[in-house]
């Protein structure tokens, strides 16, 4: 791909790349007979909702709005779960919504007879007490956590399902070790509902992912219970490795020796999960600095001091280091989920646009960003 035809910041989605993943989800559907749904927090770049839907069965939102988004764009309506329901927006969610799951016993006391009415069917969120994640911040399990019941003897009458979610990016057998612990803790209730939903953090499309395992462990489960629906709701196995983000180089600045490509994006706008994880996202056509290499510091737009990341060295296509300059493009890779749906407009910068590459080469913008949307989130 020449990335500087590109327009300077974007978002480009591969779609060949999605493909490949949705053919991964399908076959999972296929043969585990579990109901793959998407997980809209993970990407909400609606324009390939009519895509996602034709390989999925359906979307979760964990808001209003993201349920709003699911029936008008998706056209279905959501499986909704969110951590606090409020008086404000809980009609509009049962507009939306074709399941809505609880946190807390209280919760569903509050608003669910509002919700049977409507004839959605209603779940609560387990805690199974066990997660393999290792970075706090994304750790549904630890101790003291917020998020899912601990202990359930008994489900309220009106309750068909449960609900739990304790991956990050995990293997499959991590997916059976959550179960078995889920098993330990509320086993008990499984033969009174109608459908378990096995959360997000299958990453079913990563590189070496035992999907057979997977799937023998969703039909192991289904066997032991024929009764029941299981569904799954992965965000970041859909749009994993899809697509990437396109930048310019627009200044260089060196101090104390550090060499510093200033950017037309920013992490803390752009990419902040790179800072909060943290983590180095991988650029095209560069590796990680390694001992006697002199490397790049990139620098992103936003005046926060620490909107950099480093360091990376560039190479020619024959391996040799090359110096960047101003107008060279810096792409970040893998750059779709967790991305757009987390970028601000903090500084007022300018917000990369959206863009799709179509399998026969074609190169698409699907949305651009200025002056009036920055106005628009402000008063
Ligand atoms: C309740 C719930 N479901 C699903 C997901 C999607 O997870 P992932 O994108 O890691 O597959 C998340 C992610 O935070 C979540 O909190």
């Amino acid at each position: 791909m020449d990335y500087t035809k590109i327009p300077s910041p974007c978002f480009v989605l591969d779609e060949a790349a999605l493909r490949r993943n949705l053919a991964v989800v399908d076959r999972v559907r296929r043969e585990s007979g579990a109901e793959i749904i998407v997980a809209l927090k993970a990407c909400a770049m609606w324009s390939i909702f009519p895509e996602l839907a034709r390989h999925s069965d359906g979307a979760t939102a964990s808001s209003l709005n993201e349920a709003r988004l699911v029936a008008e764009e998706y056209g279905s309506p959501a499986h909704t779960y969110a951590p606090v329901y409020t008086e404000r927006d809980f009609d509009g969610i049962t507009r939306h919504s074709s399941h809505i799951t609880f946190n807390s016993v209280a919760q569903f006391e509050r608003f669910g007879a509002r919700a049977l009415l409507r004839g959605i069917s209603c779940g609560l969120r387990v805690n199974p007490g066990w997660s393999p994640v290792e970075t706090d911040l994304y750790n549904p399990a630890l101790p003291g956590s917020r998020l899912g019941i601990e202990r359930l003897e008994r489900h309220p009458e009106g309750v068909e399902g449960l609900h739990f979610h304790v991956l990050c990016e995990s293997g499959a057998d991590d997916s059976a070790r959550t179960l078995e612990a889920f098993g330990k803790r509320f086993g008990n209730l499984v033969p009174g509902l109608r459908w378990v939903n096995f959360g997000g953090g299958h990453l079913m499309t990563r590189e070496g992912y035992d999907v057979e395992l997977l799937i023998r462990t969703i039909k192991d489960f289904r066997a032991r219970y024929p009764h029941l629906r299981v569904i799954l709701e992965p965000g970041s196995a859909f749009t994993w490795r899809t697509g990437v983000l396109v930048s310019t180089v627009e200044d260089i600045v060196e101090s104390g020796g550090v060499r510093t490509a200033m950017l037309d994006v920013s992490f803390a706008c752009h990419m902040p999960d790179c800072l909060e994880m943290p983590y180095k996202p991988a650029i095209v056509g560069a590796h990680d600095t390694r001992d006697g290499e002199r490397g790049w510091r990139m620098g992103g737009c936003s005046c926060l001091a620490g909107d950099r990341m480093g360091d990376w060295t560039f190479t020619d296509e024959y391996g040799d280091p090359r110096k960047l300059r101003v107008g060279d493009r810096v792409v970040f890779e893998d750059m779709i989920h967790y991305t757009m749906v987390k970028t601000t407009m903090f500084n007022g910068v300018k917000h990369p646009g959206i863009a799709i590459v179509r399998e026969d080469g074609r190169f698409e913008i699907v949305r651009e960003f200025g002056y009036e949307d920055y106005k628009n989130r402000m008063s």
